[in-house]
């Protein structure tokens, strides 16, 4: 959460600044600021986003060619000009930009007013950039060792990007629990939360470790770790991500742009990893801790959000493919709760950013009671997919839209492909389940794109709920976490309350919300749970609930109850999600088009949440 940004070189810091933050708008954007030094530094920060940020300078921006910039997901303080970021230090000299949380915010602040210091701001930021300003005088030290010994006094998670006006042409940046990346252009530098913000300008790249900072200036990149001072040896990554995939391409948001993609990105996720004729899944990361993977007594996936619902179905594949007890859990909850873990445990950790907070810390605390931790993560490089033991990349391409989508699917055909494995090595899959599984996971693509050919008909669906100020979803077996995550999705996007349950669940409570003011969207493809769903739409339909089914061609029973049909292709129960998820994906986006929200950019939620 929070997006930072930063520039040193040549050219004009401020559209590059501007450019920068709207590309990391996915991570914040409750406040917008940048500053800006050529020979003065000039502060300009309101609440709202990048574009009022744009609006309120208007044409009169000084030219610098030094710069840092930020686009905030409100923790302390709430969403306003004076704690919007950049935050200038009492004197003026320093100003600073941060992603994080500085938990120990309240007694440097005590200290800093017992020293005479002012605030003028609710946030944790900047206390910190007046404790650097007072270490600063106190040890009469240069900027980069000021940062480095109040980094050291620090407890929290942190990304930032410090300038002084008594230090011109070098910028600081230090990192621990937040991501923080240095582009190398030609002869000039960038700074970003990741890579997009300079995508068009280089693609080399250094990705600072945890605990490392470093001192950017026009003779180069220095860096050393925060607390012993130490050099480290720069590693040079080389991107791979192009322009293309991070732009809407035509379509109005980057949500649908990401729902149309997903023929294309479980092709990716799928290419090389299967064979079709034998369905002998080959994927390095497996390979690699298969002797664990034998021995596991059983699996923990770990996520949150979207991808603790593709944990779900991982639970209900695992379980039912490879016959192995799972365990899913949010990371929020595994990390506090004392979980019995250790070195026979494997831990799947997902997640799309690979910078979720709670997911981090919790593979940390499983990493520490001896268990392999397998990453299943989309974005290249991330400090998820650092920090695990081996893993899988998703494929899916950069997801920007902050409601996920691809990534959900992409993570659960990874999973597919991770219980295929799984149930070949232990003996508990044939080879001739395999093969078909294999061959109608290759099917998947054309199967969604078919599913996405009835966009007008579910947008005529969507008009017709979306006024409901609730909504139900229901699923059963692999389609209950489906249920889960159309509900996520809606909620989240179209800010109408949402439920998701296990169909057979709903008599046991929800059932007392039915009335025809009531949607409820029923996941009944044709399965082996199909009798029984179509027994739980007659109680809905019984109540007078306004019922939309998800279900086969030619499910004629469900659809004489429905009062709305979405078809999706058959296929086997266990890819079943990866097809019914998709029509949900479209209902929720068009609602909430048609209630007028924000899609791309929900109120209140980030898409990279670095707090815990
Ligand atoms: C946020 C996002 C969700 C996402 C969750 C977990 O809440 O808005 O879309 O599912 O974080 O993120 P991760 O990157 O770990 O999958």
């Amino acid at each position: 959460m929070c997006g930072i940004v930063g520039y040193l070189g040549t050219r004009d810091a401020y559209p590059l600044l501007i450019q920068g933050l709207k590309r990391l708008e996915y991570r914040g954007y409750d406040s917008a600021g940048i500053a800006l030094f050529n020979g003065q530094l000039a502060v300009h920060k309101c609440k709202g986003k990048v574009s009022d940020l744009e609006a309120r300078m208007g044409k009169d921006v000084p030219q610098a060619s030094l710069g840092i910039g930020h686009t905030r997901w409100a923790t302390h303080g709430e969403p306003n000009d004076p704690n919007a970021h950049p935050h200038l230090s009492n004197s003026g000299r320093l100003v600073l930009v941060h992603n994080g949380i500085i938990e120990n915010f309240a007694s440097l602040k005590a200290l800093m007013t017992s020293k005479g210091y002012r605030f003028h701001s609710d946030t944790d930021t900047e206390v910190l950039v007046n404790f650097i300003e007072f270490v600063q005088d106190a040890e009469g030290v240069s900027l980069d060792q000021a940062v480095r010994i109040a980094l050291n006094e620090v407890v929290g998670a942190y990304a930032i990007a410090v300038l002084s006006k008594d230090e011109p042409g070098q910028m600081v940046v230090a990192r621990l629990g937040s991501p923080l990346v240095v582009g190398l252009g030609n002869n000039e530098y960038f700074v970003g939360s990741d890579a997009t913000p300079f995508l068009d300008s280089t693609k080399k790249v250094i990705y600072l470790e945890d605990g490392e900072m470093a001192v950017i200036s026009r003779q180069g990149v220095s860096i050393r770790e925060i607390a012993s001072d130490l050099p480290v040896d720069a590693v040079i990554h080389q991107l791979k991500m192009d322009l293309e995939s991070i732009e809407k391409g035509g379509y109005d948001h980057f949500m649908l742009k990401e729902i149309f993609e997903q023929p294309k990105s479980i092709g990716d996720t799928i290419r090389g990893r299967i064979d079709l004729k034998t369905g002998e899944v080959k994927m390095a990361g497996l390979d690699s801790i298969s002797e664990a993977l034998l021995e596991a007594q059983r699996l923990l996936i770990i996520g949150c959000g979207t991808s603790w619902h593709a944990g779900l179905v991982g639970e209900y594949l695992l379980e039912d493919l490879a016959r192995v007890p799972v365990e899913v859990e949010y990371a929020s909850e595994f990390r506090y709760r004392n979980p019995i873990i250790g070195p026979k445990d494997v831990v799947i950790a997902i997640s799309q950013s690979g910078e979720t907070a709670d997911t981090l810390a919790a593979i940390k605390m499983a990493k520490k009671a001896g268990a392999i931790v397998f990453g299943v993560c989309n974005v290249v490089g991330s400090s998820i997919a650092r920090e695990t033991t081996a893993g899988a990349y998703t494929h899916a391409g950069p997801e920007i839209g902050v409601a996920s989508t691809k990534a959900f699917t992409a993570q659960v055909t990874v999973l597919t492909l991770i219980a295929m494995y799984l149930g070949r090595v232990k003996g508990h899959l044939s080879l001739e389940h395999c093969a078909e599984i294999g061959r109608e996971l290759a099917l998947i693509p054309e199967k969604i794109t078919s599913i996405l050919g009835a966009e007008s008909h579910i947008k005529v669906i969507a008009a017709s709920i979306a006024k409901a100020n609730n909504a139900l979803f229901l699923g059963r077996g692999y389609n209950f976490p489906v249920a889960l995550e159309g509900a996520l999705k809606l909620k989240e996007i179209s800010y109408i309350h949402a439920e998701g349950y296990p169909a057979a669940e709903m008599k046991h409570g929800p059932i007392a919300l039915i009335d025809e003011q009531m949607p409820i969207v029923i996941i009944a493809p044709r399965g082996d749970m199909y009798e029984k769903l179509v027994s739980n739409v007659q109680e809905v339909k019984a109540r007078k609930g306004h019922v939309i089914s998800i279900t086969g061609q030619g499910n004629e029973e469900v659809r004489s109850l429905s009062d709305a049909v979405i078809e999706i292709p058959d296929t086997l129960d266990c890819l079943s999600p990866l097809l019914a998820t998709v029509p949900l994906q479209l209902l929720s986006y068009h609602i909430a088009v048609l209630r007028g929200c924000n899609v791309d950019q929900p109120r209140n939620l980030a898409k990279s949440v670095t707090v815990e």
